[in-house]
């Protein structure tokens, strides 16, 4: 199958192209290599050491059956997206290319703006691609479980029967996002709803919860292949920071409470899921949504997961509740179904068997380049900083692009 990956440089896409192609695909990846540059904008870098794209691929190519091919450019450019798309053909295209830090899209107006045209623009770009060049191309697109939020009932995946006056109906399940950004992926899913109807695309939502862990088959097998690892408080995910915390002794930082409970999932079952979807691809006219993610925690839990594990290496860690800077529940239900990708042959991979691993090793193994000044939370949903400046003075990645 000829699957292109956009996003292929990023944290995700990196492991999914190096798997499909090492299960035989032919894969290319599509990146502009931006995240890099936010990463130098804000100051904060991997604590991993990844290698330049470039790098990193021809490492690959030297044993790869089908080489990956590259190509680099931006995907909210039509006329970019266009050339790859009569270059390489895809039967599937798997998106991953947007801005996917919430406290990226709450810094302020700028980066509010920009997340929302880099994504929005950007998909609806790729579904009109597909019209244009690939009608049969199935899209698996990653979406966020953020976007349902935290209702009082049971998450379903993507849809809801309900009852209303007597009558049903089966529905979106309502969203409920809590940033700008998660809010760019429900925008997201109603456009590519909108073009399955309209003109018979193919497509899989994928609602993705929060992935941890560096390590797959793939990126094991040589230094070059190293994935990112990132937890300041911009791009980090709670599960790493804690990991690189304990690491350094420094108490885990648990916004409020603690109790926000989200899905998670192990990166090894992120590259097979996404896999099981373009093996099966969404009939035409569908649009398919599945919950991907595997176990569900509260940041509490992690904290005393970690903490756990910590002992087991010898080092004690203490935890601090810090004032939330999110406007989120802190204490709440959360039951979200996600039987779809295991009822295609997911078999999971659960945190207690990889929390030593595939995180405290890595942190503890990258230790000397860990940067405490990252883990404090500086941006905050209730106070978006009001820059005000002229456009031309602006030193954000939308002006950066
Ligand atoms: N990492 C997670 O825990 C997680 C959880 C749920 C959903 N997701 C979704 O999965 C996707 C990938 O996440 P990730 O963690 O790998 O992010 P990432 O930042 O590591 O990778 C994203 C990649 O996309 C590229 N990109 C962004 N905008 C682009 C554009 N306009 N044109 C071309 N390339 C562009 C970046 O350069 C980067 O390499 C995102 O859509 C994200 O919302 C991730």
């Amino acid at each position: 199958m000829k699957i292109v990956v956009l996003g292929g440089d990023g944290y995700c896409g990196w492991a999914t192209a190096l798997y499909l192609s090492g299960r035989g695909q032919t894969v290319a990846i599509v990146d502009n290599l931006i995240r890099r540059q936010w990463d130098r904008d804000l100051g904060v870098e991997t604590l991993t050491p990844i290698r330049t794209l470039a790098e990193r691929v021809a490492v690959w190519n030297r044993s790869a059956a089908n080489p990956i091919e590259v190509f680099e450019g931006d995907v909210t450019d039509y006329g970019f997206l266009s050339s790859m798309f009569r270059e390489f053909r895809p039967e599937a295209l798997v998106h991953f290319a947007e801005q996917r830090s919430a406290p990226y899209s709450m810094i302020d107006r700028e980066h509010a703006v920009f997340t929302q045209s880099n994504n929005v623009l950007g998909t609806l770009n790729v579904l009109f691609a597909i019209k244009e060049f690939q009608p049969e191309c199935h899209l698996v697109k990653l979406g966020t479980m953020g976007e349902y939020g935290t209702p009082n009932i049971d998450i379903e995946e993507g849809y809801i029967e309900i009852e209303h006056n007597g009558r049903k109906d089966t529905l979106p399940f309502p969203k409920q996002p809590g940033s700008f950004y998660h809010l760019t992926k429900v925008h997201d899913s109603h456009n590519i709803s909108f073009a399955c109807r309209i003109w018979g695309l193919r497509a899989t939502d994928l609602n993705q919860g929060v992935v941890y862990g560096t390590v797959t088959d793939e990126t094991a097998r040589d230094e070059a292949f190293v994935n990112r690892f990132d937890y300041d408080e911009i791009f980090g995910t709670v599960l790493n920071r804690f990991c690189v915390q304990a690491a350094v002794g420094f108490p885990l930082t648990v916004y409020g409470k603690g109790g926000q409970t989200r899905g998670y999932l192990d990166i090894r079952d992120t590259v097979r899921c996404v896999e099981l979807a373009c093996l099966n691809p969404a009939a035409k006219g569908e649009c398919r949504v599945y919950n991907q993610f595997t176990e569900q925690f509260s940041v509490l839990d992690l904290a005393h997961l970690v903490q756990a594990a910590g002992r087991k290496l010898g080092i004690e860690v203490a935890v601090q509740h810090l004032p939330d800077p999110r406007v989120e529940a802190e204490q709440h239900y959360y039951n979200a179904k996600h039987a779809k990708l295991a009822d295609l042959g997911l078999q999971p991979h659960l945190l207690s068997e990889s929390l030593l691993d595939s995180l405290m090793n890595i942190a503890v193994r990258y230790r000397d380049r860990i940067d405490q000044s990252l883990f404090l939370p500086r941006v905050n949903w209730r106070q978006p900083v009001n820059r005000r400046q002229p456009k031309e003075e602006m030193a954000t990645a939308g002006a950066a692009k």
